[in-house]
Formats: C-alpha cells, sequence, structure tokens
C-alpha cells in the first residue's frame, strides 16, 4: 500500500498526464483507468452534462470484461438520466457533494435518492460500494459525474471506499473536469468550422458531409476487420475519422465564389486553383496537437490522390505547396502519391467522395443511375480506388444505401 506522499505525488503526475490528452474518448478512458486503479476499484463510469441530463458517456467493468472472449468489448448503451435528487449521479450532479456509500443495497434511511438495480440485473453484476464524485471545473460548474463502483482489498474481496482518499480523489477529479472542459470545447469549435464550410458552399450541404463522414467509417471497418485490426483501436479510429472525414473539403473555405460556385464544367486554369483546396484545408491542421488534427490534415490533403498515382496534390509540403521529391509530372506538379504511400483514410474518404459525387446533383452534372455509379466504382478499383477498401466498400452497400436514405439531400 502506498503512503499518504507516494499518493500524492502519483495523484500530481495523472493530473499532468490527463492534461495532455486532447481526445474525448480517449481522455475518458485515461481518467477512469487511472481513477479506478488509485482507489483499486473494480469498475466505474464517467457520465458528461448535457444540456438539463447526464449522459452516460463511458464505463469499464473488469470482472464483466473478464468473461468475455478475447478481443471482444464491453457493449453498453448510451443513456441519459435526469439531474435531480432521485438517481445518485443525479444528486451528486445537482448538490456538487462527493457521495460515498457503502453498499448501495443498504442505502441510509431517509435519503433522497435510491439505486437503479436495472443495471445489475442485466449486467448480472453485483454493484455493492460506490464512490461518485462531481467533475467539476475551476468555476464551479459540474460538468460531469465520475463514478467508481467495487472497491477491493488485498485479497480482492469488495471494500468500503476509505474516507482518507476522497480528498486526493477529489483533486483528481477537478484536473479530469478542466481537461474535458478543454476537448468538449475543441469538439465544438470543430463541428463550427464544419458548419462554416457548408455556408460557404451551400451547394453541398449538410447533407453531403454526413454522408462522406458515414460511408468512410462503414467502409473503414470493413476494411479494417478483415486487416485483423483490433476492434478497440477500430472504435477510437471511427470517431476520429468521422470528424476528419466531415472536414475533408474545408479547404474549399479559400476559394474564389467565381470558381467555387460555377454552374458548368471548370476549365483547365480553374480547376489548377481548385485542387488547392487540398492542401490549404491541411494547413489548418498543421498543428499536430492531437490524433484527430492528425487525421484531419491528412484527409483534406490526400482525398484526390489515386491509387495508380495519377491523382493530386501528390508529394508536397502543404504549408510551400513545393514539391518534395524530385519526381514530376510533364506539367511539372509533383508526382502523385500511390498506393499505400497513401494513408488509409485518405483511400477511404477518396471512395466515399465519388461515390457520393456521382449518386449526387452537381451544379457541373446530373446524378448518376445507380448501376452506372456501381459499374464505375468496381471498374476503378486498382486504378483510382484501393481495390481492398472497394471489396468492403461493396461488403457494406447495404448498410450505404441506408445511409443515403437517412441524409437526404433538400
Ligand atoms: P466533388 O464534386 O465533391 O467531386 C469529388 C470527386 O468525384 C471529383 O474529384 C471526381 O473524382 C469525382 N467526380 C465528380 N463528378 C464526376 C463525374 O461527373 N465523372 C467522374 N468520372 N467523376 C466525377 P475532382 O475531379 O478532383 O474534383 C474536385 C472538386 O472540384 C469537385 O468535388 C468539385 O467541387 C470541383 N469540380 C470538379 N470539376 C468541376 C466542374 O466542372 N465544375 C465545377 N463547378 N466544379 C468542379
Ligand atoms: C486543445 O484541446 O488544447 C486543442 C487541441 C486539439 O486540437 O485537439
Ligand atoms: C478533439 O480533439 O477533442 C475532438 C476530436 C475527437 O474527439 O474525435
Ligand atoms: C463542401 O462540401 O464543399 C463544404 C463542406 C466541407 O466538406 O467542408
Ligand atoms: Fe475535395
Ligand atoms: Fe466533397
Amino acid at each position: 500500500m502506498l503512503n499518504e506522499k507516494q499518493k500524492l505525488m502519483q495523484i500530481i503526475n495523472l493530473g499532468l498526464e490527463v492534461a495532455q490528452v486532447k481526445d474525448i474518448d480517449l481522455l475518458l478512458e485515461r481518467i477512469l483507468t487511472e481513477a479506478r486503479r488509485f482507489v483499486n476499484a473494480d469498475a466505474g463510469s464517467i457520465y458528461i452534462k448535457e444540456n438539463d441530463k447526464l449522459m452516460f458517456s463511458y464505463t469499464q467493468n473488469e470482472t464483466l470484461r473478464q468473461k468475455l472472449p478475447a478481443g471482444r468489448k464491453l457493449i453498453y448503451s448510451t443513456f441519459s438520466i435526469p439531474i435531480n435528487d432521485k438517481s445518485i449521479a443525479g444528486y451528486v450532479a445537482l448538490t456538487g457533494k462527493t457521495l460515498n456509500i457503502e453498499n448501495v443495497y443498504k442505502l441510509t434511511e431517509g435519503v433522497s435518492y435510491s439505486f437503479d438495480k436495472h443495471y445489475d440485473e442485466v449486467s448480472k453484476y453485483c454493484t455493492q460500494s460506490m464512490l461518485t464524485l462531481p467533475l467539476k471545473t475551476h468555476r464551479g460548474d459540474v460538468i460531469g459525474v465520475l463514478q467508481l463502483i467495487n472497491a477491493q482489498d488485498k485479497n480482492r474481496n469488495i471494500a468500503p471506499f476509505a474516507k482518507e482518499d476522497e480528498p486526493l480523489i477529489m483533486h483528481f477529479a477537478n484536473n479530469a473536469a478542466m481537461a474535458v472542459e478543454r476537448a468538449l470545447m475543441t469538439r465544438a469549435i470543430i463541428l463550427r468550422m464544419i458548419k462554416m464550410a457548408e455556408l460557404r458552399d451551400p451547394k453541398e450541404t449538410g447533407a453531403h458531409v454526413n454522408r462522406v463522414a458515414s460511408y468512410s467509417v462503414e467502409i473503414y471497418e470493413a476494411w479494417a476487420l478483415k486487416k485483423g485490426v483490433s476492434q478497440k483501436e477500430i472504435d477510437k479510429n471511427k470517431d476520429i475519422l468521422r470528424m476528419a472525414a466531415m472536414l475533408h473539403d474545408v479547404g474549399k473555405v479559400a476559394i474564389s465564389d467565381v470558381i467555387l460556385k460555377k454552374p458548368a464544367k471548370l476549365d483547365m486554369d480553374e480547376f489548377e486553383i481548385m485542387k488547392q483546396h487540398t492542401y490549404l484545408g491541411a494547413r489548418l491542421f498543421s498543428d499536430k496537437y492531437s490524433e484527430f488534427d492528425d487525421a484531419a490534415s491528412q484527409v483534406a490533403l490526400q482525398h484526390h490522390e489515386r491509387w495508380d498515382g495519377n491523382g493530386y496534390p501528390g508529394h508536397i509540403d502543404p504549408m510551400t505547396a513545393q514539391p518534395v521529391s524530385n519526381c514530376r509530372t510533364e506539367k511539372g506538379a509533383a508526382c502523385g502519391k500511390k498506393g499505400e504511400e497513401i494513408p488509409p483514410f485518405g483511400r477511404v474518404v477518396a471512395i466515399a467522395d465519388v461515390y457520393d459525387a456521382l449518386c449526387s446533383r452537381r451544379a457541373y452534372k446530373e446524378p448518376w443511375d445507380e448501376s452506372m455509379v456501381l459499374e464505375n466504382m468496381r471498374e476503378d478499383a486498382g486504378k483510382h480506388f484501393d481495390p481492398d477498401m472497394i471489396e468492403a466498400f461493396f461488403s457494406s452497400l447495404d448498410v450505404i444505401r441506408n445511409i443515403a436514405e437517412r441524409y437526404p439531400d433538400k
């Protein structure tokens, strides 16, 4: 067992570590893992406040995890609970107080809250001791709740949470709250960037952006499962890819209206300018603070590369737009990236983007029949597109059609 000073040092280090994680889902995972380790808790959950409710946002459960076949993940559904004094998490969110409960099935008489046995019944788990803390920002606003379940003693028997651990874990919860608040703000800013790009190019509506993002995620998952990528890695990447794919054309905000909104075919000079939207978009994410920035810059830069090497902008430095290799095309442009030189997210968004462009009406073209679109996609495997990813595309076609129905053009 750690002494007080060691515990304090550990908490300070945790605070520093958590402050460096930028993506919200990775952040919740790290917070819960470290908080559970610190008090030896078998399970735990994080709730994040959204509007006037608490969203059940992330959970871990060591006992249930061990019962799963190797590599399978704990399936849990997100649900919301009202912020009032009827539930344990609701009470903590409402009052900002910590609740340290020895046994949730034997609550003190007269308390307003009760334990919801539903979760235990569904999962066949037995919740007993529970430490529930508010996630409070430095302004004192509660932005969520951290719930730790079933503390274990040295012999792995369930025990109450130690009273003397409360202040330290509270300090940790405060640090975590600030990191969560920052990550939520980053996500909100990204969503505003997407809105702004839509306002600039009203023909390509939110529907196009949502379809390309959802198609990309489906194709990626089918492809990655076949490649043997772990479900955990896939789930992490899906979220990042969805946002990055939504921003694939964000560089178009820097293209002049005359070209962007031209209701006819672009001439060669105009198309050369249009091609700049790739590296102009990538520049917005050049300070690579997080995995998300990395993914977004890759997608913006590389969604018009082709598997056969005939795409654009090729081997350039996005900041200077200058070629970074000696290889040039006849016109003096940088050579296109080829095959696996193009990262997976670039290859997958290329498929989703072209598929959606062919199915849709544009200022310069009518929508194509589905049979023609599919023929074109098949035909271009190994030319425009990664052939393995085209397989994944065709294997996901039912879901892809369903997504198209969910996000129709107005
Ligand atoms: P977008 O409209 O989202 O199209 C994405 C990609 O789908 C295109 O990339 C191209 O690979 C494919 N695509 C779209 N329409 C057709 C088509 O009718 N036939 C074939 N075979 N492929 C098609 P690309 O060509 O690099 O164009 C990038 C972006 O430049 C387009 O995005 C669009 O915003 C703009 N653009 C391209 N050509 C024209 C044009 O003639 N007029 C106007 N106003 N914009 C154009
Ligand atoms: C931040 O949360 O400090 C921004 C970093 C990012 O782009 O995710
Ligand atoms: C962020 O960097 O916080 C937003 C990206 C994400 O969480 O998917
Ligand atoms: C567009 O589709 O051209 C604007 C929205 C975006 O993809 O950033
Ligand atoms: Fe594009
Ligand atoms: Fe597009």
